[in-house]
């Protein structure tokens, strides 16, 4: 049996830290600590998360390192980044 090679990946999440696998994307990231929703809509203010995970849809905006309208489900997650919900 062999072991695997997943190497863990550190980003930040609104401050706070979030640990995944490299080679997933931020979305991934996202789900996997058990969020679901990591933005508002601008005028309802309805909770917004991973919709069609193609990037499409652009419902899973985030800002990452200072920039904003990152598609979350489109950026692989590199190590210290820091992601903040919109
Ligand atoms: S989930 Fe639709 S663009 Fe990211």
């Amino acid at each position: 049996m062999s072991e695997r090679a997943d190497k863990p990946v550190r980003i930040t999440v609104d401050g706070e830290t979030v640990e995944g696998l490299e080679g997933q994307s931020i979305a991934g990231v996202l789900l996997g600590s058990g969020r679901v929703s990591w933005r508002e809509t601008a005028v309802a203010g309805k909770p917004r998360g991973l919709f069609c995970g193609i990037g499409v849809c652009f419902d899973c905006l985030v800002t990452v390192d200072g920039v904003p309208d990152v598609r979350a489900c489109q950026r692989r997650a590199c190590e210290g980044d820091e992601v903040s919900s919109q």
